[in-house]
């Protein structure tokens, strides 16, 4: 193990290597999927998009969410069996064949619909849709709605409202908290079809685009002409860039280039009865009222249906440079941080943290990653290091899924007691005769802590040979106790969806929480109780103008509110 001070001359050079702005030939990374068109591709952006551009993260790797390939996947229980408690709402009509017909006149394309209303197509072509990342959550939708534009964003909803059709809006599918995938029939609205850049600006770094844009690929566009996206993380390939408005993505980059709430200039969103809030401006002040975009930033679509964004891309460094340390305690890994900020300041883009049981984990699911690294250290001397050193991060989440399934808690905390809950973790699961590394028949292979510690983020994965309720009830609420206990949050970055819909009162009080209760029922609400309206009779509002509105709360229904 190597001491501190051995980490010293490595910061150094990340900081020399960066102040001489330099970019060695050999840290050059080729961009990985096809490259991105706009609308209107000038014939310049054409000859740019055969350029490369650095990159903190390992972009020209596969991110595509990935089977475990060397074992049986079990089938994934529907999410109504493994949580009974969960009823259907009986005021949400079920898809009728008339319905389809009309959703067909609204998108006017074959490739726009999976229907298995009137016709036979079968279960497997929905499993994508019905089921998570993590195999945890499972739907039964049986009707897939994929809108070109806006407009067909708010005739489907307007539909959808008038005739109380529930409907869950979908990115990419790779959330981590249940809230993208149907729990019972609600219908998915993907937004994978509406992907076009509307226009970027090189002088202010402003990008405009639709929200079904994959995120590799917006980062990708805009580093063509020297901008960099100011996300970035392991899901890239699949997820989508309103999406990662609507969950408030933190990532790989946060630490240098802040979250969406500072970065997002205007949205574009489609309101449940179908209006079109066009809030899709490009200016970086704008003190007029309420922020109304704000809302729709981590609302994990329970209000509206976000269909285009506006974003600031900063500067691309011309360098990037990563080192990896292995280090004998969590403090002498905070010392580390402190002197990473001392050295590199305001160009520290990433600190992250991964400890031994999760390159462990990486290890014995890739088999690519040598042990001496790990307990040693390495500056990344080449594009395949600088790749493969990020890889060690970035994979750990899909090994921990290797062995079944995982169990994933995703908390701000602050620094000194951050590790703290990893060790606390282990102590309970060696002792409560649940865990056990090498033998089957125990339900838990390891406990494993990682995350952004730049940013106070702990991710907690809890790797499971099969989904386990004795090790559920171990685990809730037992970490979100620990973390209310230290003013932290029981979710940094992924949300609240369906998983932690029971525990949002570890984080915020009650007061907050019937506040958001008023938000959802000004925009999608059941009663109309609230808000600018009169209720008359339930889903029935009578407005002070006298208009009369169906209210249904048709937004991704049985989540966190
Ligand atoms: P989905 O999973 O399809 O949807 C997520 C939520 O947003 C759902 O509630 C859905 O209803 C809603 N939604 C989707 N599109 C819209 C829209 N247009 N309008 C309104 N609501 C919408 N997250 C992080 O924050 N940081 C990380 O570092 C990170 N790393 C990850 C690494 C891996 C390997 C994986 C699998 C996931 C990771 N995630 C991370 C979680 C996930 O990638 C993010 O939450 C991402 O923003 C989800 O994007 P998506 O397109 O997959 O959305
Ligand atoms: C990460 O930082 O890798 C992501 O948030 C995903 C995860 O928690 O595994
Ligand atoms: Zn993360």
């Amino acid at each position: 193990m190597p001491p501190l001070h051995r980490t010293l001359p490595a910061l150094r050079r990340l900081r020399l290597a960066n102040a001489s702005f330099q970019q060695p030939a050999h840290l050059r990374l080729r961009p990985a999927a096809p490259p991105l068109r706009t609308l209107h591709s000038s014939p310049r952006a054409r000859q740019e998009e055969e350029k490369v551009s650095p990159t903190t993260s390992a972009s020209s790797a596969d991110h595509a969410p990935q089977d475990a390939p060397d074992r049986p996947q079990s089938k994934i229980k529907y999410t109504s069996d493994s949580y009974p408690d969960l009823k259907r709402d009986s005021r949400f009509k079920k898809v009728s064949k008339e319905d389809v017909e009309h959703f067909k006149k609204i998108l006017g394309s074959e490739a726009a619909i999976l229907d298995g209303v009137t016709n036979e197509t079968g279960e497997e072509d929905f499993e994508q849709y019905n089921s998570d990342w993590m195999r945890k959550y499972r739907g039964q939708c049986r009707l897939v709605l994929k809108p070109e534009t806006t407009e067909q964003v708010s005739g489907v909803l307007k539909y959808c409202n008038e005739q109380s059709l529930a409907v869950v809006p979908q990115g990419g599918n790779s959330g981590l908290v249940g809230g993208s995938v149907p729990v019972f029939d609600e219908i998915v609205i993907n937004l994978s079809r509406l992907n076009k850049v509307r226009s970027f600006d090189d002088v202010s770094g402003v990008l405009v685009a639709d929200a079904g844009v994959i995120l590799q690929q917006a980062d990708e566009y805009v580093g063509k002409q020297n901008h960099i996206f100011p996300l970035d993380l392991g899901a890239k390939g699949t997820c989508q860039i309103g999406a990662n408005v609507a969950t408030n993505a933190g990532g790989l980059r946060l630490l240098r280039y802040g979250s969406m709430h500072g970065n997002i200039l205007g949205l574009e969103c489609v309101l449940p009865d179908g209006t079109i809030m066009d809030d899709l401006s490009k200016l970086r002040k704008n003190n007029t009222g309420y922020d109304l975009k704000q809302l729709f930033i981590g609302g994990e679509g329970t209000i509206g249906i976000i269909t285009a964004i506006s974003i600031l891309c900063p500067q691309r460094s011309s360098a990037i440079n990563v080192a990896y340390f292995g280090l004998e305690s969590y403090e002498k890994v905070m010392e580390a941080f402190k002197e990473a900020k001392k050295q590199l300041g305001e160009i520290l883009s990433a600190f992250e943290l991964m400890d031994r049981q999760s390159q462990s984990l990486y290890h014995q699911a890739k088999h690519v990653m040598s042990e001496e690294i790990v307990s040693d250290g390495v500056v990344a001397e080449s594009e395949t290091q600088l790749q493969s050193l990020w890889a060690c991060r970035e994979g750990i989440s899909e090994a921990g899924q290797h062995w079944g399934g995982v169990y994933k808690y995703d908390l701000s905390i602050p620094l000194p007691e951050l590790y703290s809950l990893v060790e606390d973790a282990r102590k309970m699961f060696e002792s409560n005769g649940l865990m056990h590394t090498e033998d089957e028949k125990f339900p838990v292979k390891d406990v494993v802590g990682y995350g952004h510690m730049g940013d106070s983020n702990l991710h907690l994965n809890v790797a499971t040979r099969r989904y386990d309720k004795e090790v559920e009830r171990a685990l809730e609420p037992w970490v979100y106790e620990w973390v209310a206990k230290r003013q932290g949050s029981i979710s940094a970055e992924h949300g609240l969806g369906l998983a932690k819909k029971a525990f949002i009162g570890y984080s915020r009080s009650e007061t907050m929480i019937r506040l958001m209760g008023k938000i959802k029922e000004t925009f999608d609400p059941v009663s109309g109780s609230v808000g600018f309206g009169v209720s008359c009779c339930e889903g029935i509002v009578a407005y002070a103008d006298g208009l009369v509105c169906l209210q249904k709360g048709i937004m991704n229904p049985y989540k966190y509110i």
